[in-house]
């Protein structure tokens, strides 16, 4: 059994406005995985992220850090850091660098370990160049990289990526995928909320559905793109890859196996089946 670094348990969240936002939401996640959650504009990905990372103030239900509950919000940003859709909304410092280190400074280290986090961090991320630039100049791509280096700079266990690949090029997605490998690698966990189902069907190790405020749905990636009725219903589309591989199985172009996750096994699965033939 592995290890379950976060449980939810019984968790609902109503807006001061009334809003409604998550109904009696139960999940849990494992320790170094990269779990992607869908659901149309207003599903409550957003909230639900805001509620785990403590933005938000839980009344109704509990949140379990490593198998312990941990009420106070200040104590779950400490494990828990998020990302923002927009990476300006995070963004308060003058320049680059000094973005980066807010939070370690914030956290009273010494300034050696400080700088010795800030410099790995922002060769990680590829922004060394930028180190005294204003963040509010930079281009959108780039101001991404500074948001994901400020959180990585503060160390936590569990990352939360809002929306991130909306509004990166095709590069920068691939370069935000390099990099999330890499903390998974350092054995941090990935929550990640996203509409893009081609990103996820590539990178998940697990997927969740949320439509309007409740979990609906469960599983892995080829398990939930497999559920017709519940991309409908989360107004979801299918991966590219899975469709293409559903359509030359059905016109016996290929041999049933090894569903493709990406382009490389894509064109293995073709060459394979070109040998065959
Ligand atoms: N600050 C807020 N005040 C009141 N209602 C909100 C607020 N933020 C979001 N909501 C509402 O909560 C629901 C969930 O929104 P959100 O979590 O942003 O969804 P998603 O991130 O999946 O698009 C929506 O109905 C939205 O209108
Ligand atoms: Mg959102």
């Amino acid at each position: 059994m592995n290890d379950i670094i976060l449980q939810v348990e019984n968790l609902s969240f109503t807006y001061p406005n009334r809003q409604c936002a998550l109904i009696d939401i139960n999940f849990q996640i494992e320790k170094g995985k990269k779990v992607f959650f869908h659901g149309a504009n207003g599903a409550g990905k957003t909230t639900l992220f805001q509620c785990l990372n403590g933005l938000l103030k839980v009344r109704q239900g509990v949140i379990r850090l490593n198998g312990q509950i941990v009420k106070n919000e200040r104590e779950r940003m400490q494990f828990i850091n998020i990302v923002f859709q927009n990476a300006e909304d995070q963004m308060i410092a003058g320049n680059v660098f000094d973005e980066v280190a807010f939070g370690p400074v914030n956290r009273g280290l010494p300034k050696e370990e400080v700088v010795k986090r800030v410099e790995q961090v922002m060769r990680q991320m590829n922004i060394e160049h930028l180190r005294n630039n204003p963040p509010h100049f930079l281009s959108y791509g780039e101001k991404k990289r500074v948001a994901i280096a400020s959180i990585l700079s503060m160390e936590q266990e569990m990352i939360l990526l809002d929306e991130p690949t909306a509004g990166l090029d095709a590069r920068q997605r691939e370069e935000l995928i390099e990099t999330m490998n890499h903390l998974v690698n350092e054995g941090r966990t990935l929550l990640i909320s996203t509409h893009d189902t081609d990103f996820s069907f590539r990178c998940a190790d697990r997927v969740f559905v949320l439509h309007q405020g409740q979990l609906v749905g469960e599983g892995s990636a080829e398990e939930i793109f497999s559920l017709a009725d519940l991309l409908e219903k989360a107004n979801l589309a299918k991966p590219v890859l899975m469709e293409v591989y559903e359509k030359l199985l059905k016109y016996s172009y290929i041999k049933p196996g090894g569903l493709p996750h990406d382009m490389k096994e894509f064109s293995e699965l073709l060459n394979n089946n070109q040998h065959e033939q």
